[in-house]
């Protein structure tokens, strides 16, 4: 394989720049040309495609969001859209593709890869919502956000006697909540995978108020509700004084953690072993530690399940 080319897409994830990096500069120690397009699939039907170096690369492994941009592409759901992706690939000379972005944009890679340009998929966004890998680009640091977030809110409730509904992102996956309700001590997390009636959670919040606690925080995956209609239920159905916060992309941006760095460059890079060794349709990840690969297919149709035992953990430690 003599040219690869490398693209972000969907919704941007710190240490995508990490990934950037790693595929670019495994690349050329292999003796590859690498491209880098512009704006996702969008920018392989615009044909934005941007040579790149060493140098290209520099300065870039602190930086959130990605150097290369994203879009969520509509025309690559078409059988014209992924033609004409596969005919300007090959056109430039193209022969390898990585996708660096989550199940849709590996969707995409899988038609092209019929189209016979081998892609291989890394796994890029906040949401950790890919069941085939233990983690995806991203989450550790939008996790991080999130914490420092509730932690300042939990500073202000405290002040105030209030609780807060803090709605964090992750689609309709429950994981980003999860993880940052047990490490910011929310005394309930609310999670699209289990789901929490009304009655249920005015259930929690009685107990709650019985517990002598002050103060409180409710994190909500934005998969199960919405954290203004909360604030409203619970100020309409208890005595306490209950705030929303929603975060929003605040936590899709910044300095990704050592470990979004760690992730980006070791999947980047085995996404350039595969292709060097003529391997495609193949998406990375990492299990107990070790990165891997597998089938594209296989990966995205792995269900997707929560870990209980760890909101059955959240549940006992917020008393
Ligand atoms: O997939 C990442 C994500 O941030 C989700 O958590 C969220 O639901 C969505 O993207 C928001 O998309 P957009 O940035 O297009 O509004």
């Amino acid at each position: 394989m003599k040219k690869i080319a490398v693209l972000t897409s969907g919704g941007d994830a710190p240490g995508m720049n990490a990934a950037i990096r790693a595929v670019v500069r495994t690349a050329i120690d292999a003796g590859m040309e690498v491209v880098g397009v512009e704006n996702g699939y969008d920018g392989v039907l615009n044909k934005e495609f941007i040579p790149m170096g060493l140098r290209s690369v520099s300065d870039i492994i602190q930086r959130g969001g990605t150097i290369l941009r994203s879009a969520r592409c509509k025309a690559m759901m078409t059988d014209e859209g992924r033609d004409l992706a596969a005919k300007n690939l090959k056109e430039e000379g193209i022969e390898g593709l990585i996708v660096i972005g989550g199940d849709g944009s590996f969707r995409g890679a899988e038609e092209l890869c019929k189209r016979g340009i081998l892609c291989i998929g890394v796994p890029g966004t906040i949401d950790n919502d890919l069941a085939y890998t233990d983690y995806t680009i991203g989450f550790d640091t939008a996790c991080n956000t999130v914490l420092d977030s509730i932690n300042r809110i939990r500073d202000t409730m405290g002040s105030h006697n209030r609780v807060s509904v803090v709605e964090v992102m992750g689609r309709h996956c429950g994981d980003i909540a999860l993880y940052t309700g047990i490490g910011g001590g929310a005394e309930v997390i609310m999670i699209p995978e289990i789901p929490m009636t009304l009655d249920e959670l005015l259930a929690h919040m009685k107990d709650y108020e019985n517990s002598g606690k002050r103060s409180g925080i409710i994190v909500l995956a934005e998969g199960a509700g919405s954290a203004g209609e909360i604030e409203k239920f619970l100020n309409a159905n208890t005595n306490l004084e209950v705030r929303a916060s929603v975060l929003g992309h605040i936590q899709r941006g910044g300095s990704p953690t050592n470990f979004d760095r760690y992730l980006g460059t070791t999947l980047g890079a085995k996404a350039v072993e595969l292709l060097k060794s003529g391997v495609g349709n193949r998406i990375v990840g990492i299990k107990d530690g070790q990165i891997f690969d597998m089938d594209i297919i296989e990966g995205v149709s792995v269900p997707r399940t929560i870990n209980k035992k760890l909101y059955e953990i959240a549940k006992v430690v917020a008393k």
